[in-house]
């Protein structure tokens, strides 16, 4: 007989044939930074995440240190919207001010910003709109001003997460030519339209006032094209590849490992986060182990990297 339970006796030899394990060193925390005073505002539909205005942030950022986690990713929420969301690229704005008041109060933490205009445009949706759609090539030279203006402002590396054809090679040379050729960017390379952003639409008031996405984001039928979008974003000169969302999208975070020799990221988004704190706030399963569980299934597919509203949680227990 085969017998395969021989290496499953008992913790210890378990632990000598583990494959996979998880550290916090593979973690980004997202924060939602919101334009104003006295912001502490807990996001309803994700239990223990806040928007916070910058003079509110110091607690959440100096937790974020003791736990040692690497890096956080940084949303916007201004305070004033317009169609083509021109807030992105003032060197005054609140992403800009958020990089700069963390890189001088928390010089060692990695700051990453997301490159994007569905939280600062009108309509919600992540570009210029002409013809009920967004514009390509129009939106284009405004990401290029969006992360050269993050960039001057301190931050460590840039997410385009807008999924505009051509963001990569834009945003590449807008940097080289300003200086910044040191600067790294993490692709939104495979990001589906889906609904499991729904909690976070509400948390960065980021919902479109119509339509959908469907028109630059991933039909989530589809894999070969995860792997044409990657090869882009690859070429164009991103740095490291990420697939979003990440539970349902665990083939394609593999299909990116095995075809890519970059850095494979992805983002275990609001939706996933939101699904299981319901179940364990109503007692159905044990949210720790489900949460633990998911996040080794992500690197087990091949995740280096992965983005999670789980990060302090999982930072704590990987501490002790
Ligand atoms: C776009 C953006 C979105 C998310 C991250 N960046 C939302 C969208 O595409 O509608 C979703 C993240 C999450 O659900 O946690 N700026």
């Amino acid at each position: 007989m085969f017998r395969t339970r021989r290496l499953r006796k008992n913790e210890n030899i378990r632990r000598l044939v583990r494959e996979t394990s998880l550290s916090v060193n593979d973690f980004i925390y997202p924060l939602f930074i919101e334009e104003g005073v006295n912001i502490e505002t807990e996001i309803a539909s994700m239990p223990g995440i806040k928007r916070f205005s910058l003079d509110k942030l110091s607690k959440e950022l100096d937790e974020v240190s003791a736990l040692k986690i690497p890096a956080v990713l940084l949303f916007g929420i201004p305070a004033k919207k317009d169609d083509t969301g021109s807030e992105t690229w003032n060197d005054e704005g609140i992403m800009q001010q958020a990089v700069r008041f963390i890189k001088k109060n928390y010089p060692n933490l990695y700051v990453i910003t997301d490159v994007c205009f569905c939280e600062y445009t009108s309509h919600g949706h992540c570009g210029i709109i002409h013809n009920h759609d967004v514009d390509n090539d129009a939106t284009l030279p405004n990401i290029a001003k969006q992360v050269v203006s993050h960039a001057k402002a301190g931050v460590d590396m840039v997410a385009p997460s807008g999924m505009m054809d051509g963001t990569i090679e834009t945003i590449r040379q807008a940097l080289d030519d300003t200086g910044f050729y040191d600067l790294p960017i993490m692709g939104y390379s495979v990001k589906f339209a889906s609904a499991f952003y729904g909690p976070f639409r509400d948390a960065a008031d980021s919902a479109p006032a119509f339509g959908d996405r469907r028109t630059y984001q991933m039909d989530p039928a589809n894999r070969n094209e995860g792997l044409r979008e990657a090869t882009y974003d690859d070429v164009e000169g991103a740095d490291i590849l990420m697939v979003k969302p990440a539970l349902s999208y665990l083939d394609i975070i593999r299909d990116l490992k095995n075809n890519f020799d970059k850095p494979i990221a992805c983002y275990n988004v609001s939706g996933e986060y939101a699904m299981i704190k319901a179940a364990a706030e109503k007692g159905w399963i044990d949210g720790e182990r489900v949460m633990m569980e998911s996040l080794l299934s992500m690197k087990r597919a091949g995740a280096d990297i992965i983005i999670t509203y789980f990060a302090k949680e999982v930072a704590k227990l990987l501490n002790k």
